[in-house]
């Protein structure tokens, strides 16, 4: 069915379709809400919150939280909102999104378009479904680096009494120095502060909400190795890796010269694994979710492998369509039949066994 209308789709603007997709979702939320199974074999339990299944939607799909409902149908275990910032803000100039339908592929530039925490907080508020939700925060465009701690400590007072999990964005491309957060002594006093507000929020909500940190792809690797160094010390929950690349392959120069953003899809997916891997590999404690150019089981499967306990996906849904969430979890349970096991945890834990027997040392390019 998505195959028929995708033509139809694509002959609008990017942005003008995905505004009549998030309608459609939410006309689909008022008559159909999910009821997700308790305790299937695909079920993940960490970050304190139990999934029903590891596929979840990636922060900037549905950056003001307005279907909800709908997204949940589709199967998701779980939802990202945001960015959304403490102000509303417009975002950059139109067109700032582009498909490169060949390479199933998308660059953004949106510059964090949203309506604003607080607006945020009435809809989380007003009704949710009954799966994890994470908040993904950011800072205004106009708030200097130096002040953007105040903005991630207002969007974590705003926001975190209504979210599962809270999500540090520290790696869009497209507000101008937000990058320069992952910087081990920025990110350090960012994170830390944070700790102290997630702290002071668990004595009066009786619940600590998880952070998460959402990291580039796009690292020297002494810079990553050095952003690690930090995560090491406590300082997050989660790593959420990762965000898009402004990286172009080699094809992309012809077709996309002078598209400046963040690319996402299948292109992406390599460099994610990679990154994915090794933050396994140095913080094999810290919870991965994995997000990068997910568009079938396969894909799914092998960043699940590589060391991601949850996943996430975007660009995937605009090129497949609402019914990828189906086929990923599907693919994925059949994929834990024929490996010989009954759940994900167990058919994950041999695969990881068997990767590590058979790679040897990890190391991550730049
Ligand atoms: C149009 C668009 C908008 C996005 N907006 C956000 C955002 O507001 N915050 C964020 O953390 N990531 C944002 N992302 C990044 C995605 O969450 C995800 O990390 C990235 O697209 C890679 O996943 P994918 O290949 O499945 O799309 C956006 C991606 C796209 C394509």
């Amino acid at each position: 069915m998505y195959k028929a209308l995708r033509p139809w789709l694509f002959l609008l603007p990017p942005e003008t379709a995905h505004e009549a997709a998030l309608l459609a979702l939410r006309v689909f939320g008022t008559l159909y809400r999910s009821r997700p199974a308790a305790d299937g074999p695909l079920a993940v339990h960490t970050l304190g919150l139990s999934f029903a299944n590891p596929v979840g939607l990636a922060a900037g799909f549905d950056k003001d939280g307005r279907a909800l409902h709908g997204l949940a149908a589709l199967g998701f275990g779980f939802l990202e909102v945001g960015t959304v910032t403490p102000r509303a803000q417009p975002g950059n100039p139109r067109p700032r999104l582009f498909r490169l339908p060949e390479q199933r592929a998308l660059i953004n530039r949106l510059g964090f378009n949203n309506a604003g925490m607080e607006a945020l907080a009435t809809r989380l508020r007003a009704a949710r479904p009954a799966i994890p939700i994470g908040v993904n925060i950011g800072k205004n465009r106009d708030t200097p680096l130096e002040r953007a701690v105040d903005d991630y400590r207002l969007g974590f007072a705003a926001l975190a009494p209504y979210a599962d999990y809270l999500t540090v964005n520290l790696s869009s491309p497209n507000t101008p120095g937000l990058r320069a957060l992952q910087q081990p002594d920025i990110a350090r006093t960012l994170l830390g502060a944070l700790r102290e507000d997630q702290a002071a929020l668990a004595r009066r909500l009786g619940r600590r909400v998880p952070v998460a940190v959402k990291i580039a792809p796009d690292f020297t690797p002494e810079a990553l190795e050095a952003l690690l160094a930090v995560l090491a010390e406590g300082l997050c929950d989660a790593v959420i890796a990762t965000n898009t690349t402004v990286a172009r392959p080699d094809w992309a120069h012809a077709n996309t010269a002078g598209v400046q953003g963040g690319l996402s899809g299948p292109p992406l997916a390599p460099r994610s694994r990679e990154i994915i891997s090794h933050v396994f590999k140095v913080l094999p404690n810290i919870p991965i979710i994995g997000v990068g150019g997910i568009n079938n089981a396969v894909q799914a499967w092998d960043h699940l492998v590589a060391g991601a306990s949850l996943l996430q996906l975007y660009t995937g849904l605009v090129y497949e369509g609402p019914g990828l969430v189906a086929a990923i979890v599907e693919g994925l349970q059949a994929r834990v039949r024929s490996e010989g096991h009954e759940t994900l945890d167990g058919a994950l834990s041999a695969a990881r066994r068997n990767l590590s027997s058979k790679s040897g040392p990890n190391t991550v390019k730049s």
